[in-house]
């Protein structure tokens, strides 16, 4: 399949969004967080449609890390809240826009109610066969990692593989996120100029992109921006603008 573009621009194939800012965009309006965590669900739900209406293959939303179960209890609690009704309310539409829709993360953590309606999206959208919308609930990527090297260890131990079967390739196959590909663009909102435990496996090539731009004011403007700025960056994953021209980037020469 040709990948999707807009305008004549390439578009990445799979994107990832760190949505941040939902509190301080509220209570800079005097609001409370939940406020701003309201309108971010909306804007999430913007960006699922306006991504699967391009035609994109992967949209990964970063929703709850492994560190927010450090947050006040009340916002924790308002944020799963929020979680099982988009679960919910989202679930037909989903359908309708053939979007298959799965997790990554501990979910274990999440109270059963919410687990119950996110299992439900996940298996009403299983033969969807148009974008995959990915949400990253209780997720941490060092916990991804550790938790990879310990399926790793448990198939040495168990004489399933050797330690030197032990590759990029085989770590990968054993993250949450081995059936998809890498993402080719990680957009962060609200100016902050880090990962916060996003994907760090994932990320080795991924265009990042960071915009001031608080998550309850990312609307389809911004994000096509941020799609304008991915077709402009050059990807030369170690090699040199004239191999990626000439097209000889496939060998690894050794001096
Ligand atoms: C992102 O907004 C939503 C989640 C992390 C769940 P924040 O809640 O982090 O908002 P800020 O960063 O405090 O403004
Ligand atoms: C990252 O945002 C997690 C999500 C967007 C779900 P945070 O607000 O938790 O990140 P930090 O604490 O600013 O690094
Ligand atoms: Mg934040």
């Amino acid at each position: 399949m040709a990948p999707a573009s807009f305008g004549g621009s390439r578009l990445p194939s799979h994107v990832a969004i760190i949505m941040d800012g939902n509190g301080r965009w509220a209570e800079m309006r005097g609001r409370d967080r939940a406020f701003g965590h309201l309108r971010g669900a909306r804007i999430a739900k913007q960006t699922i449609e306006t991504c699967a209406g391009l035609g994109l293959d992967q949209l990964t939303l970063y929703a709850f890390s492994t560190e927010n179960w450090k947050r006040p209890r009340a916002e924790v609690s308002f944020l799963m809240l929020l979680l099982g009704r988009h679960m919910r309310k989202e679930r037909l539409n989903l359908v309708r826009n053939n979007i298959r829709f799965s997790v990554i993360g501990d979910v274990s953590r999440l109270p059963a109610p919410v687990l119950e309606e996110v299992e439900k999206t996940m298996a009403a959208t299983s033969a969807c066969t148009g974008m995959s919308l990915t949400f990253a609930l209780s997720y941490g990527g060092r916990q991804e990692i550790a938790n990879a090297a310990k399926a790793l260890a448990l198939d040495v131990a168990a004489g399933r593989m050797s330690a030197d079967d032990i590759t990029e390739e085989a770590l990968s196959s054993k993250l949450q996120t081995s059936h998809m590909p890498d993402p080719d663009l990680i957009i962060r909102t609200s100016g902050e100029f880090r990962l916060s435990n996003f994907m760090l496996w994932q990320a080795a090539y991924s265009e990042l992109y960071v915009t001031e731009t608080m998550w309850p004011d990312f609307e389809k403007a911004e994000l096509l921006k941020a799609f304008e700025h991915f077709a402009k960056r050059e990807r030369r994953f170690g090699c040199t603008k004239a191999q990626l021209e000439a097209g000889t980037t496939a060998d690894e020469v050794t001096p």
